[in-house]
């Protein structure tokens, strides 16, 4: 059985970051260096005030102070770190490519093949190459000619280790996972990942297949999982013209076991790192297989999705008398979900993008995200200057800025906070009639008719 000592991961992201501290908690004689090319996200994680970690995740700061500099250390030294590991996880980001073949749909590999050229260029004796990047089916044989065509004769054995934490649990899903997924050929490599999982992880519950059953399982995953939002927020929509309630829908059928009551929650539209881009790439795969049917019932998940951003912001100008122009609107969230400030994908990016169209007047207050990241996501769709945004949009720091004198209130984020506040002193603040837009259904419609708001929740 070969030992691993040392591991090294190339990635210091909402992936890396979080799966090697929890994976050098557990094993304290294993020593893993995370690098990543980023110096201002690697003098983040070194940072000695836990509070500046460069992503935010409940409980991680715990897990970074017991490991961070006994057996877990953050560098920008890739050649140092990868030289010396006997194990290198793959864990950079695999986004939609926005340029020449698959634009829109594909997964860009550029940084895979970067990464798997410099392991290459570097390694001078055997290792263990384990991809935790999300990936397309069969990528792990691109790697391998690469790594064997490239290197220098040794030997590189790969797995296919997908990542199934969701952000904001990262921490819990990291410590308790449903399933640990090991995709490989070589019993011994396989085995050494094994046993660095079995240290805190059950082994009915470390589950092993071939490389491509569990490359596309994790697409797989995703697509299930976004698939179960997509089609409960098309139910939502039906609910609103019929009277049904998508909340006691939800319910009803969550308790047939065969369904279950999980990922059922009708939204303002999933957001995220990964659904979308995952989907897309599953969709892309297929098409190339020709696989026509198939890449079409998967895109209808996306389709849906964005269906469900357009028709929340519809419902917001139809509502306010067909015109939000100069209207303040306040945005509570623009996270994708509560408990990150991770953005990417975030619906309530697509939802301020239509109401700026308008020429409506946004006022955000999320408790995690940044200005700056408000504005890069805004500025990075191209819809307007990055002049018009910060003309037409403001961010700010205290929810009572947002929320005084707003002729609307948009949840966008279902922040725990939200549900915290004095609603009733929030209406006397705002314009009258007031109008909340509840894109996450946390607010209780009763409690708020009764304070005079005029209140519309998705499915409703
Ligand atoms: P991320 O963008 O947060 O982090 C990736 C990091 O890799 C960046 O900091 C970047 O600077 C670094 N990097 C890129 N190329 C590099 C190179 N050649 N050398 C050194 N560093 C390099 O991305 P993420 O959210 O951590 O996702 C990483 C992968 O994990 C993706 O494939 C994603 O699909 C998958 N995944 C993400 C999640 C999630 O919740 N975010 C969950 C499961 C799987
Ligand atoms: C997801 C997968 O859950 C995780 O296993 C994978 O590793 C990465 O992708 P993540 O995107 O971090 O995780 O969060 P998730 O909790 O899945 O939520 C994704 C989006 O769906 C969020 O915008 C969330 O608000 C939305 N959602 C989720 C709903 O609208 N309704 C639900 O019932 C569940």
């Amino acid at each position: 059985m070969r030992e691993i000592k040392r591991i090294a991961c190339v990635g210091a992201g909402y992936v890396g970051g979080p799966t090697m501290s929890v994976i050098a908690q557990k094993n304290p004689d294993i020593t893993i260096t995370v690098v990543d090319l980023n110096q201002s996200r690697i003098d983040a994680w070194n940072d000695p005030d836990l509070d500046n970690l460069p992503i935010y995740e409940p409980g991680l700061d715990a897990v970074v102070a017991e490991a961070r500099g006994r057996n877990l250390f953050f560098s920008t030294d890739v050649d140092q770190a990868i030289e010396e590991a006997d194990m290198i996880f793959i864990s950079v980001n695999t986004p939609t490519k926005t340029y020449g073949k698959g634009k829109g749909q594909a997964a860009d590999l550029k940084y895979i093949e970067l990464c798997a050229r410099q392991i290459a260029r570097v390694a001078k004796n055997d290792k263990i190459v384990v991809e935790k990047s999300t990936l397309p089916v069969r990528t792990a044989a691109a790697l391998k000619s690469i790594l064997d065509n490239t290197g220098n004769g040794v030997n590189f054995h790969i797995l296919s280790n997908p990542e199934f934490l969701a952000e904001g649990t990262a921490v819990p899903d990291l410590h308790n996972p449903d399933r640990v997924l090991i995709g490989g050929e070589d019993q011994e490599a396989i085995e050494a990942l094994v046993q660095i999982y079995e240290a805190w992880v059950p082994r009915d519950r470390i589950l092993t297949t071939n490389l491509w059953s569990s490359e596309l399982s994790k697409l797989v995953a995703n697509a299930f999982l976004a698939q179960r939002v997509s089609s409960i927020n098309a139910i939502s929509e039906l609910c609103e013209v019929t009277g049904a309630n998508v909340d006691e829908v939800s319910r009803a059928i969550g308790y047939d076991s065969r369904i279950g009551p999980k990922f059922l929650k009708a939204s303002v539209g999933f957001g995220g790192s990964c659904f979308q881009k995952d989907i897309l790439n599953l969709v892309y795969i297929a098409r190339s297989y020709n696989l026509t049917a198939v890449a079409d019932y998967w895109e209808q998940v996306i389709l849906l999705n964005d269906h469900q951003k357009d028709r929340f912001a519809q419902k917001i100008i139809q509502t306010m008398y067909n015109t939000v122009n100069g209207k303040k609107i306040a945005f509570l969230g623009w996270a994708f979900k509560k408990d990150t400030n991770d953005t990417r994908e975030s619906a309530a990016i697509y939802v301020a993008d239509h109401l700026l169209d308008e020429e409506a007047e946004i006022v955000v207050y999320d408790p995690k995200v940044s200005a700056e990241q408000i504005y890069r996501d805004l500025d990075y769709l191209g819809t307007r200057s990055p002049a018009e945004n910060r003309r037409l949009l403001t961010v700010v720091n205290e929810p009572r800025e947002a929320l005084t004198g707003a002729h609307a209130v948009a949840i966008l984020t279902e922040w725990d906070e939200f549900k915290q506040y004095d609603w009733a002193e929030v209406k006397n603040g705002m314009k009258k009639p007031a109008f909340v837009f509840d894109g996450r259904k946390i607010l209780n419609r009763k409690q708020l008719e009764g304070f005079g708001f005029q209140y519309y929740a998705i499915g409703e």
